[in-house]
């Protein structure tokens, strides 16, 4: 059951946000017009970050599964698509409105907002009737009997505090415009609420002209766009987003055994890039959709409690099936080995990268306190960290500056290096520090004369002297992804 953050936990959440702005990592979309809800912007840091996310994903796709490619299809797709994935008639979310403040909610939030307040309370058994009974209603699509749950319950609007409530409906999550410049011949198009029907729709012509035989993937990378009504937590819940989603094409029959492989690859990916063991954990779900046999979800202590980051689901032949049927073509693969045709069945792997960058923020925001010293840092892990290296001379004359910047030229085709000669060392040291940096290199009068630097690692604070000839192996070694995909 979902756990309501304690006040403690919404203020780091507040601190990691303000951090986020301050130090360039993420914006409100069109602050200046005071932004747009559930829509946010990267900043120079932030892209940094997650175009390496991105980066790691995609290589630990393409490059260490010998069998999975990518693509990259359009956001916009013939209409048909969504009727045929069932999108058009059943990505809904159950909303409810309160008529004294006219906000509106997601009908089973609400109920499992409270839910999560009895327990708090110490009801824990009426707290399970409470979602049992939902699961019940919202499994019958009976959302007079979500209402009448609501009221009965005494579920009160958190802005006016009222039980004034409408009549629950369905509200399609997908964003519609126009093609077309005349209106009466324009039709409507949607802007894909997931990435994986445009790896559907693919799946021939990749498997064809990439020569792949089954079991074989297909990755994407790109955005997607929900119309989200219960937008918060920063972006955990973004109306535009960005999804990493990988389709592993299977023999029917053999889905569950890559299902559970599939499952463990994804969970050791997490760990292998440093989220501890125990701010993760497998959620599997009771409530299948109609198209999956399995499904579960990779889940992340968030300051808010434990949330889904990653979704792993074995699809069945349903969405390829489903496109056979609309589109009148084919979907089917000949397997040699076999010597049959069949329709593949599609194990999936999906993670938002804005939330894999959500939960990369919370893991690496660090405030440490003692009677010395008090710092923030990020301890992003260095083959994601934004700027791999700073280079600072100690003062402004005597070469310095000329000698720091022959290092810049050094290592800038090959890491994204920052060179700062402005302020004392100490505070070059925090501010670097608090944007992830891991390698601050001081260059002193010593290295005039031996051509040696000193190190400052971000994490221990720790001094080294190293020579200048040593710091592009240094440097590759600690942000290779290679360590990284060794232990998947
Ligand atoms: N193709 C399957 C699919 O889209 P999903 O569980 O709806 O499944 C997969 O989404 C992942 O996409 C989630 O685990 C989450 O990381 C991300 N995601 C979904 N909705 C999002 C939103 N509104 N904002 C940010 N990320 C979102």
């Amino acid at each position: 059951m979902a756990k309501t953050a304690t006040p403690a936990e919404n203020a780091q959440l507040k601190d990691i946000i303000g951090h986020a702005k301050e130090y360039g990592f993420v914006y409100p979309s069109s602050e200046i017009y005071d932004g747009l809800q559930a829509v946010y912007d990267y900043g120079a840091y932030g892209v940094e970050l997650k175009n390496n996310l991105k980066r790691l994903w995609w290589e630990t796709m393409t490059r260490v599964h010998e069998n999975i490619v990518g693509i990259d299809a359009s956001i916009f797709m013939h209409p048909t698509t969504w009727k045929a994935s069932g999108h058009v008639d059943s990505f809904n979310d159950p909303m409810i409105d309160n008529k004294d403040s006219k906000k509106r909610y997601r009908a089973d939030v609400l109920v499992e907002e409270h839910a999560a307040k009895l327990e708090k309370e110490g009801k824990a058994e009426e707290a399970k009737q409470l979602t049992a009974a939902l699961a019940r209603l919202l499994e019958a699509e009976d959302l007079a009997g979500v209402r009448d749950l609501i009221v009965n319950t005494g579920i009160s609007c958190p802005i006016s505090g009222t039980t004034n409530w409408t009549d629950v409906r369905q509200f399609n999550l997908m964003f519609s415009t126009q093609v077309g410049s005349v209106a009466e011949d324009s039709s409507t198009i949607y802007l894909r609420p997931e990435t994986a029907q445009g790896i559907f729709v693919n799946f021939l012509n990749v498997q064809k002209t990439a020569r792949m035989k089954v079991p074989f993937g297909i990755a994407q990378i790109g955005k997607a766009f929900r119309n989200e009504i219960v937008a918060r937590q920063f972006i955990f819940r973004m109306r535009e987003f960005e999804q990493m989603e990988m389709q592993f094409f299977v023999r029917p029959g053999t889905e569950l055994d890559w299902y559970k492989q599939w499952s463990e690859t994804r969970m050791n990916w997490h760990l292998a890039l440093g989220t501890p063991a125990e701010k993760l954990r497998k959620h599997d779900h009771e409530k299948l959709a109609h198209y999956a046999n399995a499904a579960m979800d990779i889940e992340y202590e968030f300051p808010f409690g434990f949330k889904e980051v990653e979704g792993i689901h074995s699809r069945t032949d349903f969405d390829l099936k489903s496109h056979q049927e609309f589109s009148k073509k084919k979907q089917q693969y000949f397997d040699p080995e076999v010597n049959q045709n069949y329709i593949p069945y599609v194990i999936e792997t999906s993670i938002g990268a804005d939330r894999l960058f959500l939960l990369t923020l919370c893991n690496a925001y660090t405030e440490e306190k003692s009677e010395e010293k008090s710092r923030t840092y990020l301890k992003f892990h260095p083959a994601i960290a934004p700027v791999k290296a700073a280079i600072l001379p100690l003062t402004k004359k005597d070469g310095l500056p000329e000698k720091a910047k022959e290092i810049v030229d050094l290592l800038k085709y090959d890491f994204n290096i920052i060179y700062e000669d402005a302020a004392s060392i100490g505070k070059r040291y925090a501010r670097q520090d608090l944007i992830g940096t891991p390698f601050c290199i001081a260059v002193d009068h010593q290295t005039l004369e031996d051509n040696t630097v000193t190190i400052r690692h971000r994490d221990t604070t720790e001094q080294e002297r190293v020579a200048i000839a040593d710091l592009h192996g240094r440097i590759a070694e600690a942000t290779s992804f290679r360590r990284i995909f060794e232990k998947i």
